[in-house]
C-alpha cells in the first residue's frame, strides 16, 4: 500500500482558498474576467474559489497533457481541449492546481496569448518549487510547498486520489 502523509489539512485549504477569492474578487472588480480551469487537477479548487467570488465570472476550461514520467513533466506538452469562450481583450486567470516545473503553465500562457486577451494573470493553489525549470510570474498563490509528490483535492496519481478532501505527500 502506498503511504500518505497529510501535507494540507482541509482547513488550511479552505482558508486559503476564501482569502485567495477576497483577493481576486477584490482585484478584479469591474473587469470582464475570464476564469481558465486547467483540466482535470484544477477542478475542484476552481470548483470551491468560484463559490467564494463576490464579482461576475466566465468559467472556460482548457486541457494540457505531458509526455513524461508519471511524477514529472517531460516538457513535451499538447493542448487536449482548448476554449470555448472568446478571450480576446478579456481579463484572464488561469485557475491550476499545482506548479512544479513551470513548463505546463509557460506553454498555457503562450497558447492563451494567441487569442489576445487584454491580461493573463496566473493562479495557483500549490506552488512547489523544487523542481522549477522556468521563473514563471505567480499572481496568486494558495500554499508554497517545498517538495514531494502531492495527490488529493484534485490532484491525482495514475488517476486515483482525486477524490481525497485534503493534500497528501504520496510515498510510492
Ligand atoms: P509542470 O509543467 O511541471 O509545472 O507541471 C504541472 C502539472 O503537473 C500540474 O498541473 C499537475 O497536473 C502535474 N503535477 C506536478 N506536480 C504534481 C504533484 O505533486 N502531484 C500531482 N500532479 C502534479
Ligand atoms: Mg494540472
Amino acid at each position: 500500500m502506498p503511504d500518505l502523509t497529510p501535507v494540507l489539512l482541509k482547513e488550511e485549504i479552505d482558508e486559503a482558498v476564501a482569502k485567495l477569492a477576497h483577493r481576486i474578487s477584490t482585484d478584479f472588480e469591474n473587469h470582464q474576467l475570464v476564469l481558465v480551469g486547467v483540466l482535470k487537477g484544477a477542478f475542484i479548487f476552481l470548483a470551491d474559489l468560484i463559490r467564494h467570488l463576490t464579482i461576475p465570472v466566465k468559467v472556460d476550461f482548457v486541457r494540457i497533457a505531458s509526455y513524461g514520467s508519471e511524477t514529472s513533466t517531460s516538457g513535451t506538452i499538447r493542448l487536449t481541449k482548448n476554449l470555448e469562450i472568446d478571450i480576446k481583450n478579456k481579463d484572464v486567470l488561469i485557475i491550476e492546481d499545482i506548479i512544479d516545473t513551470g513548463l505546463s503553465l509557460t506553454y498555457l500562457v503562450d497558447h492563451l496569448k494567441s487569442f489576445k486577451p487584454k491580461t493573463v494573470r496566473i493562479c495557483t493553489l500549490i506552488d512547489k518549487r523544487e523542481r522549477r525549470k522556468i521563473d514563471i510570474q505567480i499572481d496568486y498563490v494558495g500554499h508554497i510547498i517545498k517538495k514531494g509528490f502531492l495527490v488529493g483535492y484534485g490532484l491525482d496519481y495514475a488517476e486515483e486520489y482525486r477524490n481525497l478532501p485534503a493534500v497528501y505527500d504520496l510515498q510510492l
